[in-house]
Parts: structure tokens; sequence; C-alpha cells
């Protein structure tokens, strides 16, 4: 069964490579994670969870996802932290949680193109296209080891991912939705809000709304339809 989270696409576009290739569905926590509705879950082969690194973790808001669903049948989590270039050692925090649900985890990290608009480091499309089909043909990989029960290798963990790790709870308390600003192109369609998995966003008569609890994660900015969305 392949799982998983994504707020820019990255993470979703690795699932359904995957999913295009093993005749599987790529079946999308987001909903779940936004709303609190927890999963309850049931596969004979290995579980793929597919979701992006977010200062050097998984989002926290993943994480009780995680903890409180339910993934019955194979013992097995194959999961893959999509990032731009490491994914700290989530590693450590993913088999832990997987653990204590008597599940054996490999954590894996596919390098895909930075969405975070907060910090976006330049690239052009050629570079893009190369990176994005390098974690094609990763993502690939590692779900061959997987249906054909091979051994997977973990990815390593560094000295400077695990202090980025534990820095992360001081980083993610500092950030600040202060600086993202609408201009006048914003329809009020509400795509942002629906795309917000932390609820942080309202749309109403008087236009958009942030309510100070916002990881970053850019859903609302990279999935505007009018692009009315910036960082200041
Ligand atoms: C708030 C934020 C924090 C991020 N932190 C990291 C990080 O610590 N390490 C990293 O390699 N990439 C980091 N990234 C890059 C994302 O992991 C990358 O853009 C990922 O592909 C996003 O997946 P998605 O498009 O499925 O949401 C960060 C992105 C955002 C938005």
């Amino acid at each position: 069964m392949i799982l998983y989270y994504s707020c820019s696409g990255s993470s979703k576009h690795i699932a359904e490579v995957i999913a295009e290739k093993y005749e599987e569905d790529a079946i999308c926590i987001n909903e779940g994670v936004k709303n609190g509705v927890w999963g309850d879950y049931y596969s004979d082969t290995p579980y793929i969870i597919i979701c992006p690194i977010f200062n050097m973790l998984i989002p926290h808001n993943v994480c009780e996802y995680l903890k409180n669903s339910r993934f019955e049948g194979s013992d097995e989590v194959i999961f893959m932290g999509v990032c731009s270039y490491s994914a700290g050692n989530a590693r450590g925090y993913v088999n832990s949680l997987f653990k204590q649900k008597g599940k054996k985890s490999i954590f894996t990290s596919i390098i895909m193109p930075s969405t975070n608009v907060f910090g976006r480091a330049k690239m052009s499309d050629k570079q893009r296209a190369k990176v994005v089909a390098r974690a094609e043909v990763e993502a690939l990989k590692i779900a061959h080891l997987v249906y054909s029960a091979a051994p997977i290798p973990q990815t390593a963990v560094s000295l400077v991912g695990v202090i980025g790790s534990a820095l992360n709870p001081t980083i993610v308390k500092m950030l600040t939705d202060k600086k993202i600003i609408v201009n006048d192109n914003c329809t009020r369609c509400g795509k942002c809000s629906e795309v917000c998995t932390l609820n942080n966003i309202v749309v109403d008569d008087d236009g958009v709304k942030f309510l100070h609890n916002c990881n970053h994660c850019s859903a609302c900015i990279n999935n505007c339809p009018e692009k009315a969305i910036s960082v200041k």
C-alpha cells in the first residue's frame, strides 16, 4: 500500500510514479492529517509511506497522524522522506515511531527540488528536471527492492543531521506567517484554506486571514491558482 502526504506536489509525484509502475493506488493522507481523522489501513505487502522533510524531521501533524493510525497486515514499513538536501535524523524518529507500533521500518530519502518558498534555492528548469528524473529512478529502485522482498539500505544519518533534527522543535516554534501577503489577484476561492493541513487559513468576505499556526509548508503559496500569495 502506498500512502503519501504532500504540501507542494513532490511527494505526490514520487508516490504516483511508484503507483503507476506497480499498478497500485497512491492514497493521499492530507485530509486525514488536516481533520484529525486517523487512518485504519490493511496491507498484505509492506507499507510505502512518502512524506516531505520539514526542518530535518517529518511535519508534526503527520507524526500525530501516523502515531494514531492503525496499520494492520504487513509489519514492514518503507518510509521515503522527500527532501531537497538532508533528511537530518528523521530516520531515528520514524523508526522509533513504528517500533512502538510493532513494525520494522526502513528509512530512505529521495532528493527533489525544494518547494520551500520561504528560502527557495535558485534552480534552472534544466537542473530541476535533472533532479526530478534522478529522484524517479531512485524511488523506483527502492520500490523494486520492496516488491522483490530484497534488503533495502537505509539512508545514513550524519552528526549535523542529528543536531538539525534536535533543533526542529525550537525552529518550528519560531516560524511565523506574518510575512505572508495576499495581493489583489485573490478571488477568495478558498483553495489556500483547503490545502492548509494546519487549518491556519480562514477565507471570508474580509479576505484571507492567517491564524498564526504556520509551519511554512508553502502549500497555500504553491497551490494558489491566481499566484496571489507570496512572502514579503
Ligand atoms: C518548511 C520547509 C522546511 C524544509 N526543510 C527541509 C529540510 O530540513 N531538509 C531538506 O532537505 N529539505 C527541506 N525542505 C524541502 C522539502 O523537503 C521539499 O521541498 C519537499 O520536496 C517538499 O515535498 P512536497 O512537495 O511533497 O510537500 C523544506 C521545505 C519546507 C517547505
